[in-house]
């Protein structure tokens, strides 16, 4: 029998609020591409990507040179908000990458490097640019852990112990597509402000996942997506788009709303926003609603200078035509993959967008999901689950995993689910 992985400092001293290493109970060393390798020299494919924050996957070799080489000759680590180099070839790579492609005149603010003060950050300016104190979030939704990120997250849990007052200026709304069914959002959002006996007060803005992936991966129509932009233009309320999880190829396009075609006031990022996991979170705005007062919403680290370094080199992947196309690749296997499961003789059901796809075991059916976790690590492929109890796999493959690599995981997946049941 294989020896038990050492854990035992981790169970003695770690607090019990560690959450992912329980389903995955092994001591990881080393990282390459799209595989974790354990210390007692288990190689895991991983289609978890660190919950969204390695889409490029481990140990890039560009994004390493380029850090090493960095770290080789002294440049500056630690630079808060002042102007570096390395700042300043990052945002001309934003300018040339994401932001004269799409024609837009937004400004970038570097914010705390998680998505939740991301989250905070919005919130925060879109009441200052409005003068109204309510945000309007969905059901199923997730921004953060922070007081204000979980105060437009749809969790009851979470929230109980962040901040009464702060949960008490959210209006929730069902998503376009739930656990619980489909719902005509839109037409709530009208009923909203048109019943004269509602006491609905149009907030600041509106804060959305182009895909909701906690809630269970259930990405919303490029119809819904204009619609929920129509009302908040119709309203003059601030549209702000979560790209945390969702942004940097998951959906398949940079953006999880570029199919769509809209146009956000403001853009949350983080996780793969820095191409290789390092703590860094961006914030887009339109140039006009940038009414920020200097150190009006600061954090020590907001200039991490190696997340600036990968993330260039990250943003750059996307002029790439064979990026781009192995990209292509890459989905179209996922959803072979996808159409394969929904044909298998098990009672689940597929949903899935780009490289993300959830494996839905039914509404209160967590154990079957968590056996199905479980039997993947077995097969060597790490995965993690969503879903309101966790009843959904959810499938994040680093987004330029080699194409027979992938197929290679959700072979062993496509056997894993019937066992599952
Ligand atoms: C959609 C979304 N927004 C915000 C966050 C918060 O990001 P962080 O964990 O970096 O604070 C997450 C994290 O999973 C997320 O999925």
């Amino acid at each position: 029998m294989a020896a038990q992985p050492d854990t035992a400092v981790f169970e003695l001293l770690e607090s019990n609020v560690r959450s992912y290493c329980r389903s995955a109970p092994l001591v990881f060393t080393r990282a390459k591409g799209p595989h974790l390798f354990t210390e007692d020299g288990r190689r895991i494919l991983d289609f978890f990507s660190g919950a969204g924050a390695l889409n490029y996957g481990h140990n890039d070799e560009a994004m390493t040179e380029a850090l090493v080489s960095h770290l080789r000759s002294g440049g500056v680590l630690h630079g808060l908000d002042l102007y570096t180099a390395t700042k300043r070839d990052l945002l001309h790579t934003i300018q040339d990458c994401l932001l004269t492609p799409r024609g837009w005149d937004y400004k970038v603010q570097f914010c705390g490097p998680t998505g939740a003060d991301a989250s905070e950050a919005a919130i925060k300016l879109a009441r200052k640019v409005t003068g109204r104190r309510g945000i309007l979030a969905f059901n199923g939704s997730y921004h953060g852990m922070t007081a204000g990120a979980l105060a437009v997250s749809g969790a009851r849990r979470l929230r109980a112990y962040g901040s009464p007052g702060a949960n008490a200026e959210t209006t929730f709304v069902p998503y376009e597509n739930s656990m619980y069914g489909p719902f005509d959002s839109l037409a709530h959002l009208d009923r909203l402000v048109e019943e004269a006996g509602s006491a609905f007060e149009l907030p600041a803005a509106v804060i959305v996942e182009s895909v909701q992936i906690q809630a269970g991966v259930f990405a919303a129509s490029a119809e819904w997506l204009r619609g929920v932009r129509e009302w908040t233009e119709r309203h003059g309320v601030l549209l702000i788009c979560d790209e945390v999880q969702s942004g940097c190829g998951r959906a398949g396009d940079f953006f999880a709303f570029d199919h769509a075609g809209i146009v956000p006031d403001i853009v949350t990022t983080a996780k793969s926003i820095s191409g290789n996991g390092l703590p860094m979170a961006l914030l887009f705005m339109k140039r006009e609603l940038d009414v920020w007062e200097p150190g009006e919403h600061t954090g020590t680290f907001r200039g991490n200078q190696l997340a600036f370094i990968t993330a260039k080199i990250a943003l750059e992947y996307w002029q790439n035509e064979e990026f781009r196309q192995h990209l292509a690749e890459n989905a179209s296997a996922l959803d072979g993959f996808a159409r394969q499961a929904t044909q298998l003789d098990a009672p689940v059901k597929l949903r899935w967008t780009g490289m993300l796809a959830g494996i839905d075991f039914g509404l209160g059916n967590l154990d079957a999901a968590a056996r199905a976790q479980a039997l993947c690590l077995d097969a060597g492929v790490l995965v993690e689950r969503c879903g309101p109890n966790g009843e959904v796999v959810k499938l994040m493959p680093p987004i330029n995993t080699p194409t027979d690599v992938l197929t290679e995981g959700f072979t062993a997946v496509l056997d894993v689910i019937p066992k599952a049941i």
